[in-house]
């Protein structure tokens, strides 16, 4: 009987069933169908039922974000945004709060190759009502999940500008490589920007677990 239930449950649209994940699914709108949890934070793809606190959380964060990135804070940018997001060269993830379910941030895996690559970039930021919390952090490491485990993919390359902090500082408590600089890598609102290269890959993973 109690193997029936078990069955049962693993069967429902949702991966979260331990800690406060399932407490946000059965108070919420709508099934998050959560790819992969941890103690504070849950992943799962962005849908269109996100756009309204998804752009609401860009405009407030807009100035925090700069002049790192742009993200989009009305109707019409979210659905482009929505539509680079194929779930086979590109992945678009929101790193959620558990205990209500709240965006706190966005990862995304873009320009994924296959065959003898096996890699992705990322690209991510943090709203400013969730920074500074470690949520990040966390959320990368459901993020390494996906990549390395479901995705397969081999290696996961971010490409931060020098003066960023913030993000030079999430990627080496992550455990990323900083593998050399790239001037003029990123068109950036008109500005070729330099770059700094940093990755992580599978095998870096497995020895720091
Ligand atoms: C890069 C960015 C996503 C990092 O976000 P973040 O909220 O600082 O990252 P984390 O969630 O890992 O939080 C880490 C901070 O929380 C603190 N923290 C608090 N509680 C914590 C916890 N329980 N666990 C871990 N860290 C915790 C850490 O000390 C750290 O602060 P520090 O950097 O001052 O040492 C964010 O700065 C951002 O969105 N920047 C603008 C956009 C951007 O640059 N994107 C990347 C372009 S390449």
């Amino acid at each position: 009987m109690r193997a029936r239930i078990w069955t049962s449950l693993r069967a429902l649209p949702w991966t979260s069933r331990r800690g406060n994940c399932i407490f946000s699914w059965v108070t919420s709108e709508r099934a998050p169908a959560y790819l992969h949890q941890a103690t504070r934070v849950a992943l799962r793809r962005i849908t269109h039922h996100d756009q309204e606190e998804f752009t609401g959380l860009a405009k407030a964060s807009a100035e925090f974000h700069r002049p790192w990135i742009y993200m989009p804070t009305t109707a019409t940018e979210f659905y482009a945004y929505l539509a680079r997001f194929d779930h086979g060269a590109a992945e678009g993830l929101l790193v959620c709060i558990c205990e209500t379910g709240a965006i706190a941030g966005f990862i995304n895996i873009t320009e994924i190759v296959r065959s003898s690559y096996q890699r992705g970039t990322l690209g991510y930021g943090v709203f400013t009502s969730a920074a500074g919390q470690g949520y990040m952090s966390e959320g990368f490491e459901l993020v390494f999940r996906l990549a390395f485990h479901d995705l397969k993919l081999h290696r996961l390359e971010a490409d931060i500008q020098p003066g960023n902090s913030g993000s030079l500082n999430l990627v080496r408590r992550l455990g990323f490589r900083n593998e050399g600089y790239s001037p003029g890598l990123v068109l950036i609102k008109g500005v070729w920007r330099d770059h700094e290269r940093w990755a992580i890959t599978s095998d870096i993973i497995k020895t720091m677990h």
